[in-house]
């Protein structure tokens, strides 16, 4: 199996506003095994986008090296797809033509591809009749179904999803957290996933890393076993609770501020 993703040691610095250097993140160390899912929490501006850029090959780190399947991650790579909160459909093109984009521009043929992004409207939780759709028919829920599609279309091995469901609201995010998490099951891709949602991080992670404040550094490293599959209902459970308190006592370290 493939997907494999190891950061060793990773610095990443910007040109400070008033001058300097601001530094961003890290030095960070880890591995996401292939098939695993990740969740990333951690205070805003602590880097948690920045790696996901490092990783999407978006970006080169200041220091240090990020690896795929154990070679040097330098640019953007068709095993590995990136989500992000922005849905970023081209408003021009219908659902299907949306979701079939990436095989447009590996050029597969018409018919196969529009097949392809039609196979998987199910499983994405939307209607036949929206294939036609255009995005601005769409709420936004529905616009990051397609936007998921998009992604799931070129089958990776690796996705990085940088808060792909942070502009829903509460109940359209929950169900679209089940739906990705039954494409998973299936698919068992490497996920990692930044989010600010502590339930959604422990219903959907194998483990979540919690990163201090900028420059953001892996503070705890916890492990969820709860079994799979996991519903909604489950957070109700004391299993669950007791991950949320760790999870909330590491989180409680990186704002201390809060308390
Ligand atoms: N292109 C850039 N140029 C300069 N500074 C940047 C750039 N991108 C990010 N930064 C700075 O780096 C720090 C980390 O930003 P980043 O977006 O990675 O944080 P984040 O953890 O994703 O935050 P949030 O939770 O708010 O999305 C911030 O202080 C930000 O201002
Ligand atoms: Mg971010």
């Amino acid at each position: 199996m493939t997907g494999h993703i190891t950061g060793r040691n990773l610095v990443a610095s910007y040109p400070a506003p008033g001058g300097g250097i601001l530094p961003a993140l890290g030095p960070v160390s880890f591995d996401v095994a292939p098939g695993e899912f990740v969740c990333l929490l951690g205070p805003s501006g602590c880097g948690k986008s920045t790696l996901i850029r490092i990783l999407g090959g978006l970006q080169l780190p200041s220091q240090g090296q990020a690896f795929l399947d154990g070679s040097l991650i330098t640019q953007p790579s068709p095993q590995v797809a990136l989500m992000f909160q922005e849905s970023n459909l081209m408003p021009w093109r219908t659902v299907l033509q949306n979701i079939a984009l990436p095989l447009e521009l590996k050029g597969v043929e018409k018919v196969e591809r529009m097949e392809a992004a039609r196979h998987l409207l199910p499983g994405l939780g939307l209607g036949a009749e929206f294939a036609d759709a255009y995005p601005g028919e769409l709420s936004g829920g529905m616009a990051q179904r397609v936007a998921l599609g998009r992604v799931l279309i070129q089958r990776p091995e690796v996705l990085l999803l940088d808060e792909p469901f942070g502009a829903l609201d509460a109940l359209t995010r929950e169900q679209i957290t089940l739906d990705l998490m039954q494409v998973w099951a299936a698919e068992q891709q490497t996920v990692i996933m930044v989010t600010h949602n502590i339930n959604e991080a422990i219903l959907l992670a194998d483990r979540i890393l919690v990163f201090s404040q900028r420059p953001g550094r892996i503070i705890a490293n916890i492990p969820v076993t709860l079994p799979r599959p996991r519903r909604i209902d489950d957070s109700y459970s004391d299993a669950f609770g007791q991950v949320a308190q760790q999870v909330r006592a590491a989180v409680r370290q990186a704002h201390p501020v809060m308390g």
